[in-house]
C-alpha cells in the first residue's frame, strides 16, 4: 500500500473578513501531497492557491482569515488545532517557504552571510528540542562559526559559485536569480520535509526562470524534498511536476499525474487552461475558449463555481458542489460530466 501522505487537506473552508463583506475563498478544498511529490498547484489569480498552501504552515493572518471547517493534516497532525508556538517550531523544523519576490525576502543593509547566519541561528533557537548533549553547550562564537560553514554549504548546494567569497556580498550585488537561490538555500536550511514555493519565478527574467525551476527539481531528487509549487503557468508544471492540482474559485477541481492531465484534461476549466498554455516563453496565458472571469468570492455562484463560465453547464451544476470522481490511477475530477464514471467532454 502507498505511504501515508505528507499533507492531506480535507474539505477545507476559509473565509476572509473584509470591509465589503465575508469572502468565501476556500470552498471545501481537498488536496493530498505524497512524500517525494513535486506537485504543481495551478489556476487563475485569485483562485485560492496561496491561501490553500500557506494554511499548511499557518502563514495566513487571522484575521482576516478564518477557517469554519476542514482539516489540514501534516505529518499526522491537524495544523488548524495547533498553538502559535507549536506552529513556529513546526515551521522551523519541517516547512520551508519561498515567495515570489526575491528582493523583499532579503534585507538590503546586511550581507548575505549576516542574514543567513542569523536565520540559521534563529531557526535553531525556535526548535526547543535541538538536544545538545547534556552538560555541553557550544559558545555563541562556536555556534556562529558552525552557522557560517552551514551557510556556505547551503549556497554551494543551490549552485552559487565561489560561495566562500560571495557569502560576504550584499543582496544588491546579486542578480534576481541568485537572490532567489539564496532564499531557496534559507528555505531548505532546516532540512524541511515540505517546501512551498509560491510563484517563485514570476518576478525573474524568463531566461533565469528555468534555472530556478531546475534547481527545485534537483533538490527534490537530492535531498528528499517534497514540493508544493504554485504557479499560474501550466506550462511550467508540465515540464517539472509529477502531479498537478487545478484550482478554480476555492476548489480543487481536478488532480492527477501530470501526464494524464496533459494528455486528457477532464474538467472543462482544465481544458480551458490547457488551451491557454503559451507556446512561446512569454509566461502568462489568457483563457481562450473560456469567456468571463473568476466570480466574486463575496457572493459566489452556488453549486459548481465554474458553472457561470462552463460550456457544458446543466441545471444540476447550479445545485451542489460536485464531489470528486475517480477517472483512474489517482486522476480525479469534480464535475457532473463524470458522475457515473462517464467520459463525456
Ligand atoms: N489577507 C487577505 N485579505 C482579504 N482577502 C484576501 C487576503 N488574502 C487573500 N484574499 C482573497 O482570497 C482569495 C484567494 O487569494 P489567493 O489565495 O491569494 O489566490 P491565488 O494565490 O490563487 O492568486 C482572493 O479573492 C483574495 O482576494
Ligand atoms: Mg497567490
Amino acid at each position: 500500500m502507498a505511504e501515508t501522505p505528507l499533507v492531506e487537506i480535507r474539505n477545507l473552508y476559509a473565509e476572509m473578513v473584509t470591509f465589503d463583506g465575508v469572502a468565501k475563498v476556500l470552498n471545501g478544498v481537498d488536496l493530498t501531497i505524497n512524500k517525494g511529490d513535486l506537485l504543481g498547484l495551478v489556476g487563475e489569480t485569485g483562485c485560492g492557491k496561496s491561501v490553500t498552501a500557506m494554511t499548511i504552515p499557518r502563514l495566513v493572518p487571522q484575521p482576516p482569515a478564518r477557517y469554519p471547517q476542514g482539516q489540514v493534516i501534516f505529518r499526522g497532525e491537524d495544523m488548524l488545532t495547533k498553538s502559535a508556538d507549536a506552529m513556529r517550531e513546526l515551521r522551523a523544523q519541517h516547512i520551508g517557504v519561498v515567495f515570489q519576490d526575491p528582493m523583499t525576502g532579503l534585507n538590503p543593509v546586511f550581507t548575505i552571510e549576516q542574514q543567513m547566519v542569523d536565520a540559521i541561528l534563529a531557526r535553531q533557537n525556535a526548535i526547543s528540542s535541538t538536544g545538545f548533549v547534556r552538560g555541553w553547550m557550544p559558545s555563541n562564537r562556536q555556534r556562529r562559526l558552525a552557522a557560517h560553514d552551514k551557510a556556505i554549504q547551503l549556497l554551494r548546494r543551490v549552485g552559487i559559485p565561489e560561495a566562500e567569497k560571495r557569502v560576504h556580498a550584499y543582496p544588491h550585488e546579486f542578480s534576481g536569480g541568485m537572490r532567489q537561490r539564496v532564499l531557496i538555500a534559507l528555505a531548505i536550511s532546516g532540512q524541511p520535509d515540505l517546501l512551498i514555493a509560491d510563484e517563485p519565478t514570476t518576478a525573474l527574467d524568463v531566461s533565469v526562470q528555468a534555472q530556478i525551476l531546475r534547481l527545485i527539481a534537483q533538490l527534490v531528487r537530492e535531498i528528499n524534498l517534497t514540493v508544493l509549487l504554485i504557479t499560474h503557468n501550466i506550462g511550467v508544471v508540465a515540464q517539472l511536476c509529477n502531479r498537478i492540482a487545478v484550482m478554480y474559485a476555492g476548489n480543487v477541481v481536478e488532480t492527477g499525474p501530470t501526464r494524464d492531465i496533459l494528455r486528457s484534461p477532464k474538467h472543462p476549466y482544465t481544458q480551458g487552461l490547457m488551451r491557454a498554455i503559451p507556446n512561446d516563453d512569454s509566461g502568462r496565458g489568457t483563457l481562450q475558449g473560456v469567456s468571463g472571469n473568476v466570480p466574486s468570492l463575496l457572493d459566489p455562484p452556488p453549486g459548481c463555481r465554474f458553472h457561470t463560465r462552463c460550456p457544458h453547464v446543466t441545471d444540476r451544476c447550479k445545485q451542489r458542489i460536485p464531489p470528486m470522481h475517480s477517472i483512474r490511477d489517482g486522476h480525479e475530477v469534480a464535475c457532473v460530466l463524470y458522475e457515473n464514471g462517464g467520459g463525456a467532454a
